[in-house]
């Protein structure tokens, strides 16, 4: 350790008597303590300090030399990992509506409710993602939608360890109905509804 009076006094005009003692004080207060938990640290006999192996390390123990194990034989996962199910040929209402209430809870935080991008938390800042209706959209194949919501894209996360499979097409049934429902002439809707929607306006 350096002596207290070489600590950069050199070249200054008048010493500083009452700063160097502090330092002193306060570097004696540092080694005791330095030395108080040194004498700790060689006290550890506990699980902390024992011998362990790390993942990749050879293991003399195990017939493979491996550290790392496999499970046993027969093991049931307690999060089984979700097949992937093949797109399914007819879509049924309850396969919309249950498309409909998990884009409501995942997608329509960003999408919107009605796709067009302007979800909560774009309003406070997220990136707009653009509208779910655009051309490339509408002639995107149910495959592309399915692989966004898998994979993600760009900023936007993957939902994979949340929207099963089976849940990632229906939700993408139900972005086409929000894309026919955006481009929908309303002569053809039935009379209930044109009556609402005349009403809204
Ligand atoms: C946190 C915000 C956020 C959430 C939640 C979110 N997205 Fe996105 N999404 C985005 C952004 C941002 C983009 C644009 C990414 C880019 O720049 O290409 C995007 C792009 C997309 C696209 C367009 C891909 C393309 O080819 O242009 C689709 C489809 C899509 N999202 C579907 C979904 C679905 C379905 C969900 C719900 C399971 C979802 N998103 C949830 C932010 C989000």
């Amino acid at each position: 350790m350096m002596p207290a009076s070489s600590s950069g006094t050199a070249g200054s005009a008048a010493p500083q008597p009452a700063r160097d003692a502090t330092l002193g004080a306060a570097r004696a207060a540092a080694c005791g303590l330095a030395a108080l938990l040194a004498l700790a640290g060689c006290k550890r006999d506990d699980m902390y300090t024992q011998d362990r192996q790390s993942s990749w390390d050879r293991n003399n123990f195990f017939r493979d030399k491996s550290t790392m194990r496999l499970p046993v034989p027969g093991t049931v996962a307690r999060n089984p990992t979700d097949p992937d199910v093949p797109e399914p040929r007819v879509i049924t209402a309850g396969m919309l509506e249950r498309g409909q209430q998990r884009y409501n809870i995942f997608c329509s935080t960003c999408h919107g409710q009605s796709g067009d991008g302007l979800g909560m938390i774009v309003q406070r800042g997220f990136q707009n993602p653009g509208t779910l209706y655009t051309d490339e959209l509408r002639r995107a194949p149910a495959q592309h939608f399915y692989d966004v919501i898998t994979n993600g894209q760009k900023s936007m996360y993957s939902f994979a360890a949340r929207v099963p499979s089976a849940d990632r097409w229906a939700i993408t049934a139900y972005i086409r109905a929000l894309q026919a429902s955006q481009a929908a002439d309303p002569a053809t809707l039935p009379a209930e509804d044109r009556a609402r929607l005349e009403a809204s306006e």
